[in-house]
């Protein structure tokens, strides 16, 4: 393999990147993010890869949400906030459900890019490119707003930033104080699992009542007042990533800054494209998006392109082939990996096989898909003897309608109530609890 730089990927075919026609603006922009503070730094990438090493080896869940695509528009401490509280609410369910720690990454503070199907829209015989995500061009369906302009690359950094602050503030400045385990409840989240969390919310209250008369409180522990929470997006705008990749001045290794943890996403993860070159050159936990149509040697390539010396923690796979496909697909891979011996955290994407039309043209997913294909990815782990160590969602802490069925009965018709996604469409608050509970009822026996 030839040598890595932070530039290599520059002499590789690549997929699903924007033509920027101003080439001088797209280099000033880039100058000046190489000149910015980075958002991460290394230590805290490894930190994460040591949680996951002990997850891969079946003590730890990943517990990964968030946005399908962050946008301008929606940034606000509300919705951060919101999301924040999802993750914590639903990390609590695990936890108590798995005894074991719940490695909390949200898809929060740089998830804008997004690989699309098609390069153009067409609407009304008009027909303009895509819309890429909100730090390439702009959702408006005009010419000029489809244009990628480079700025917007240095507006996401800020935001991701901002978010960042506030993400870490929320972390450890007492809002996730175990203490306050019944506060991170939404008000509008519906009755049952409201029910269900208070039942674990008191018991985790009375504990630490215990605890306390014992002589245990978070001023003697402080891991009772704070919580380790981290970032993720799928690196898919390689002009952003390798601008924010800077060296650790302790190791000398190279570090993506631009999050913690990065992952490659299912159309661009070609052994011989750039995504999986750039990213075989930096030290953080990677991510790659397994679908139905990956093959063996695509598996065990990646394994030993992106994790050479076999570490756990390095190399996290999302699968999500979706509900029928999962069963005929899966168990075949995963044997055939597991043969190899490779150190691999398995993890489930259930939503992007799952991607339907509803009868009025609305994107949704089916809760019940969602949760078959959860549900089928369990199985199979158990059937084959190995673990399954996490979950990925696109989910959000509002009270939207996006996602059809669960306990509210989301139908088509309810779709254009609350739906207010900027590319595909997450499970509001009540669904991801929902979904938590019922996870923790797998997870409880894969314990067994
Ligand atoms: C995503 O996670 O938003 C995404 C585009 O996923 P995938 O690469 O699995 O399609
Ligand atoms: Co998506």
């Amino acid at each position: 393999m030839k040598e890595w730089s932070i530039k290599s990927w520059r002499n590789f075919p690549i997929k699903q990147q924007p033509i920027y026609k101003d080439e001088e603006t797209l280099q000033k922009v880039e100058s000046e993010l190489k000149s910015y503070p980075p958002l991460v730094f290394a230590g805290e990438a490894k930190s994460l890869k040591e949680r996951l090493a002990s997850a891969t080896e079946g003590n730890g869940f990943l517990l990964q949400g968030g946005d399908c695509a962050e946008s301008f528009s929606e940034f606000n401490a509300i919705n951060i906030r919101d999301t924040f509280k999802v993750i914590l609410q639903m990390s609590v369910i695990l936890t108590y459900a798995g005894q074991c720690p719940v490695i909390k990454v949200g898809r929060l503070a740089g998830q804008f890019a997004k690989p699309r199907s098609s390069d153009t829209e067409t609407i009304n015989g008009v027909t303009l490119p895509s819309y890429r995500g909100d730090n390439i061009n702009s959702i408006d369906f005009s010419e000029e707003s489809r244009e990628p302009n480079p700025r917007r690359i240095l507006r996401s950094y800020h935001q991701s930033a901002a978010t960042l602050n506030l993400l870490r503030a929320f972390a450890q400045g007492g809002f996730a104080d175990l203490a306050k385990v019944q506060k991170w409840n939404l008000d509008f989240i519906e009755t049952q699992s409201q029910e269900r969390y208070k039942q674990i919310s008191d018991r985790i209250n009375e504990t630490l009542a215990f605890m306390n008369a014992c002589g245990i409180n978070s001023i003697t522990t402080p891991q009772l007042r704070e919580t380790e929470f981290y970032t993720s997006h799928e690196a898919l705008l390689l002009h952003y990533e390798e601008a924010l990749t800077r060296k650790d001045s302790l190791s000398g290794e190279w570090y993506d800054c631009s999050a913690h943890m990065l992952w490659i996403g299912e159309r661009t993860r070609g052994l011989n494209e750039a995504h999986i070159e750039f990213l075989r050159g930096v030290k953080n936990p990677l991510g790659v998006k397994i679908g139905p149509n990956a093959t063996k040697e695509e598996l065990l390539g990646m394994a030993h392109i992106l994790n050479p010396n076999n570490e756990a923690g390095r190399l996290n796979f999302i699968v999500r082939m979706g509900a029928d496909n999962i069963k005929d697909k899966f168990p075949k891979l995963l044997r055939e990996v597991k043969q190899e011996g490779c150190k691999i955290l398995w993890s489930i994407d259930p939503m992007h096989g799952n991607t339907i039309k509803a009868s009025n043209g609305y994107k949704t997913r089916p809760f019940n898909a969602i949760l078959d294909e959860v549900n089928a990815f369990f199985d199979i782990h158990e059937a084959e003897g190995t673990y399954a160590g996490g979950i990925h969602l696109e989910m959000t802490g509002q009270d939207v309608t996006e996602c059809v069925g669960g306990s509210q009965q989301i139908t088509d018709n309810d779709l254009s109530c609350r739906y207010h996604t900027h590319c595909d469409p997450r499970l509001n608050a009540t669904q991801a609890l929902e979904l938590a509970f019922l996870i923790s009822d797998k997870l409880k026996k894969s314990k067994k």
